[in-house]
């Protein structure tokens, strides 16, 4: 058994060793060499891309990194998946693209718009991931990540 006075020193010690480990931690994930987000790859069409990204909300349907609506397929590694053309198609087409049943928005995009969202979508698909596994569709996997 502990007396008072241990106790109340294992626990303001306990406390200050974590807290210790957790700032060097904290330090250490900021750190620059920690840096995953291939930030020096970012080109002016990928930030065009990405203004592009938010102004139609598509993340309203989608999910990169896992962040977003669960609607629509995962789209952190799209254009591995489905390589630039086929994307490009899914934006410029005047007709809602469904192959798979449910529809994208039928956004009628210029050439240099659409290549402008595959640059962030690129840029998106480069950063690593440590490992983190995005999934296509949980329910629609099968179907629509072929
Ligand atoms: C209303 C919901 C909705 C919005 C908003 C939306 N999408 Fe989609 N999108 C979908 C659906 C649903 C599919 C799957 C269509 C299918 O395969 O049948 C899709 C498919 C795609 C695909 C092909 C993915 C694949 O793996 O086949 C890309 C790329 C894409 N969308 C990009 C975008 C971009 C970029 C935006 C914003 C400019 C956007 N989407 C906005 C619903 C949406």
């Amino acid at each position: 058994m502990l007396s008072k006075k241990q106790a109340r020193a294992f626990f303001l010690g306990g406390t200050l060793v974590t807290f210790l480990i957790f700032i060097g931690l904290t330090v250490y994930s900021l750190s620059a060499a920690q840096d995953q987000s291939n930030l020096e790859d970012l080109s002016e069409s990928a930030i065009r891309g990405k203004y592009i990204w938010e102004k139609n909300n598509c993340m309203g349907c989608h999910t990169i990194m896992g962040e977003g609506a669960y609607y629509a397929p995962e789209l952190t590694k799209v254009v591995e998946r489905r390589g630039e053309a086929y994307i490009k198609a899914t934006l410029m087409t005047p007709v809602p693209w469904q192959p798979n049943g449910r529809k994208m928005v039928a956004y009628e995009m210029s050439e240099q718009e659409a290549e402008d969202v595959v640059e962030f979508l690129k840029w998106i698909g480069n950063i690593d991931l440590n490992g983190f596994e995005t999934v296509v569709s949980p329910l629609a996997k099968d179907k629509i990540n072929k």
